[in-house]
């Protein structure tokens, strides 16, 4: 059977993410009334970081030992990762001694080369440009609050970046819409994004027309991990870009806020919203736990029915 990876979202089908939805509902259930199960025993899944990472960490590792499986943490710093040893090389070694790989990087082009010298499946923790996983909960997080997300808007406001290009590949995977509003120069990059066309999103200079009647708004940082460098221009040219109460309510009354955090109030997001009663980012969270569960119970293991 081929290796399946989880590179980028649209690696996945519309069925396969359904089954995957359906699959973190049951797992979560599981979970919440404290069953144990452990369809992962003896599987190990090493986590390479190349970046900071909370959330991505924290739900993999506790994610696989929830299921009975072991997690191990390597780091640039301390590994021969940070001292040029060939990231094919390193792929060789590491999936002849896991089950399965997760790797946050820089360039999606190294998780790439990692997955072709791979015997084990690989998944994206986040590259500068996608991250599936993130999109993956967000999702399944739309969807428990509010059913399905197909023929939806999406509004993303603020910098084009990993996460939006994800939503943007996952609308085309799913049919809903985003409207995106980036300051001028931040606009997507459709090919960067990996879209196959450009009907799924449309792109407006002002926030609010981009945000009026959506479904769910949303956003992130300014400034990405590894480009700390045009911080202190990024803060200028996004300053109206911040989603305030203003902007939530030319949104669906009932809209939802989403961000994948860690955030920062007063820049791209204010207090109100954020902490405000339309905000789901802590499920948002915490379905990152039970979203990346299923992933990884699927790419081991293909599809489970216990009902
Ligand atoms: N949202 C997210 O991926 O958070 P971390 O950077 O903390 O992993
Ligand atoms: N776009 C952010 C997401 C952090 C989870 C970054 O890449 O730093």
């Amino acid at each position: 059977m081929a290796i399946k990876h989880f590179l980028q979202f649209k690696d996945l089908t519309r069925d396969e993410f359904e089954y995957l939805f359906e699959r973190t509902r049951w797992i979560k259930q599981q979970f919440k009334s404290y069953k144990q199960y452990w369809p992962l025993v003896d599987r190990t899944l090493v986590m390479i970081f190349e970046k900071a990472s909370t959330r991505t960490r924290l739900s993999f590792e506790a994610g696989a030992q929830q299921l009975g499986g072991s997690a191990i943490y390597l780091n640039t710093r301390d590994s021969q990762l940070g001292r040029g040893e060939p990231v094919e090389d390193a792929a060789q070694v590491i999936s002849r001694m896991s089950d399965l790989v997760m790797i946050r990087t820089f360039e999606q082009e190294i998780i790439e080369r990692f997955a072709a010298n791979s015997r084990v499946p690989v998944i994206n923790g986040l590259t500068n440009e996608y991250h599936p996983c993130q999109i993956l909960a967000d999702i399944f997080t739309f969807i428990e609050h509010r059913g399905p997300i197909k023929g939806k808007t999406v509004a993303w406001i603020g910098d084009s970046n990993n996460v939006c290009n994800t939503w943007l590949q996952a609308a085309e995977v799913l049919d809903f819409n985003v409207h995106v509003s980036t300051p001028p120069g931040y606009e997507v990059e459709p090919e960067r994004a990996g879209l196959y066309g450009t009907d799924h999103y449309e792109e407006f200079s002002d926030p609010m027309e981009a945000t009026r009647d959506a479904d769910l708004v949303t956003t992130d940082v300014w400034t990405s991990m590894g480009f700390e460098a045009e911080n202190e221009e990024r803060m200028r040219d996004f300053e109206h870009w911040q989603v305030d109460a203003e902007m939530m309510a030319v949104a669906k009354p009932d809209a939802l806020f989403m961000h994948c955090l860690p955030a920062h109030r007063g820049e791209e997001v204010a207090a109100e919203v954020i902490d405000g009663p339309q905000s789901v980012v802590w499920d948002e969270a915490e379905n990152r736990l039970h979203a990346q569960k299923a992933l990884m119970e699927y790419l081991l293991l293909g599809k489970i029915s216990n009902d």
